[in-house]
């Protein structure tokens, strides 16, 4: 199929081109076709005659009446270009086949060099690429997906290279440990961790100690944001192997604060449930027992009463006689508060400033011997914190709790006194702390129990705290132990807070 001619001593030659696979044509820099291969042919479904002496951008044009060839455009042809570079060249074209589907072709231009250097010939091939084309629109799709799927993940993704070079992270990762892109390059995986964190996470990793190699399952960890903050997470990670070799780390972090919060709210929730459970149901009983004591009690007062009357002054049992008043005196002020306990006593509602229920209150118990050391602290707001509560039952309360604070630092320390508005929760907040030594954690769920007391006999009978809770729950409040450490205690009373709308009311009122 060679132009007549040829010299027969270069017929290997012939042959070779001839049975190149690829549909390959030989031309002269000038464009004409001087010699075109079987394959060329069958590819575009012509005959030899119509090809030779032909210059090439005539038989494009022709075979791909609806393609735009790039020599069609002005210094773009690809053939003058080999020619002036004398090296070779290479176009990407787009076709439609009989069929309609599309396809590419990469069309390879290679100049022949003549002694002198100068381009003689260009051999032009044509090498189907749409397999490939076709291959790379997927894999560029599915990556596209992929990097889709990972930047909208809602989980923190990282990777990182084997030196910890951050080379993939997520928004949720940017947000999660405080990075943006921008400080992708600054730093280190093991930045992302408080310090040896994440060298463990690697020795995990590597061992088999726990799952697969390679593969850390779900993990509790401590990540640093990049403000330095340390936050709870939960994690897996993996190796990314090549060739057997470490290549990559990734990771995948999910925030735990929200979940721990809610697991710690619900764990009060619970303890809270279960200690007014208890405490309602000792509240019964006390209540059952007050109830029964009191008419006995009464008894015992009046008629050991009525004999002192009876006696003549300086009567031997008249001594006798006043421990007996004195002590049914101290039984009938236990049933009191146990009866307040059990919330058998109605409070009497009024509207006060906070403040003035803890004025009183202090006025009460300050000239007892105990205060002679204690330094008190009144920290108030300059605003009125206004509550709707028994007055007389808060008081009584806030007194237990100084009192308790006072024993608690043995009358040596200072005792703080707080009131102040915590708006976006609606509460009126009165807190009572001290420097003492604190309340132990066992005892922490006993302390509002009736009873329950630390102190001597006889110097507490344990109700004051399940006194105070019976008044609080009472009035729509609570009371709680808001910090406790061997520095010292804080108990927090809380109320509903009357909105300021209400102060014409309070106004009207008092
Ligand atoms: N501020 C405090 N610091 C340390 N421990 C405290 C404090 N307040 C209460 N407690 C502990 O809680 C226990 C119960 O207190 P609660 O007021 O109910 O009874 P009490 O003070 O022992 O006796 P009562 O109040 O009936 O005289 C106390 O005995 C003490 O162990
Ligand atoms: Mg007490």
């Amino acid at each position: 199929m060679m132009n007549k001619g040829i010299d027969r001593e270069i017929d290997w030659r012939l042959r070779v081109f001839e049975s190149l696979s690829y549909p390959t044509i030989i031309l002269l820099p000038d464009r004409t076709i001087i010699a075109v291969n079987g394959r060329y042919l069958e590819k575009m479904g012509v005959e030899e005659e119509e090809i030779i002496g032909r210059s090439c951008r005539e038989v494009n044009l022709r075979n791909y009446p609806e393609q735009k060839f790039p020599c069609a455009e002005q210094g773009e042809c690809p053939l003058a270009r080999a020619v002036h570079t004398r090296s070779g060249q290479s176009v990407l074209l787009k076709y439609h086949d009989v069929y309609g589907g599309e396809g590419w072709e990469e069309r390879v231009f290679s100049p022949i060099l003549g002694a002198d250097g100068e381009v003689d010939f260009i051999i032009e091939s044509i090498r189907d690429v749409t397999r490939v084309k076709n291959l790379e629109k997927m894999y560029s799709g599915v990556r596209e997906l992929i990097d889709q799927v990972v930047q909208t993940s809602v989980s923190g993704i990282i990777a990182a290279d084997r030196q910890g070079r951050i080379i993939l992270m997520n928004r949720a990762a940017e947000e999660l440990f405080g990075y943006s892109g921008y400080d992708i390059d600054n730093v280190n995986i093991e930045d992302y961790y408080p310090p040896g964190v994440a060298r463990e996470i690697m020795r995990k990793l590597r061992s088999e100690e726990i799952g697969e190699k390679g593969k850390l399952p779900i993990t509790r960890v401590t990540i640093r944001r990049k403000d330095g903050a340390e936050v709870p997470a939960e994690m897996t990670a993996v190796i990314i192997y090549e060739d057997g070799r470490e290549a990559a780390t990734a990771g995948i972090f999910n925030d735990l604060r929200d979940k721990l919060e809610v697991e710690r709210q619900l764990k009060e929730a619970h303890a809270q449930l279960i200690q007014s459970e208890k405490l309602a149901s000792l509240g019964r009983l006390a209540a059952g027992v007050a109830h029964e004591i009191n008419n006995p009690l009464t008894g015992i007062l009046l008629y050991a009463s009525m004999m002192r009357e009876k006696l003549e002054k300086d009567h031997p049992l008249e001594q006798n006689l006043r421990y007996i008043i004195e002590d049914t005196q101290r039984c009938q002020e236990i049933v009191k508060n146990l009866l307040a306990y059990s919330r058998q006593s109605n409070p009497t509602r009024q509207y006060f400033q906070l403040n003035e229920a803890l004025g009183e209150s202090l006025r009460l118990v300050r000239d007892q011997k105990l205060f002679l050391h204690v330094k008190v602290v009144e920290d108030a707001p300059a605003a009125p914190v206004l509550v709707n509560a028994d007055k007389n039952q808060l008081c009584q309360v806030v007194i237990n709790l100084i009192i308790n604070a006072v024993d608690a630092m043995d009358g040596n320390g200072t005792l703080t006194l707080r009131t102040y508005e915590d708006r976006p929760n609606r509460k009126a907040i009165l807190e009572v702390s001290d420097t003492g030594g604190g309340i132990p954690a066992e005892n922490m769920s006993k302390i509002f129990d009736p009873f329950f007391s630390t102190k001597e006999v006889g110097k507490g009978t344990g109700l004051g705290l399940s006194m105070a809770y019976g008044i609080m729950e009472e009035n729509h409040g609570r009371i709680y132990v808001k910090d406790t450490s061997p520095e010292g205690t804080t108990f927090a009373l809380e109320l509903p807070l009357v909105p300021m709308s209400d102060v014409i009311l309070f106004d009207s009122i008092g």
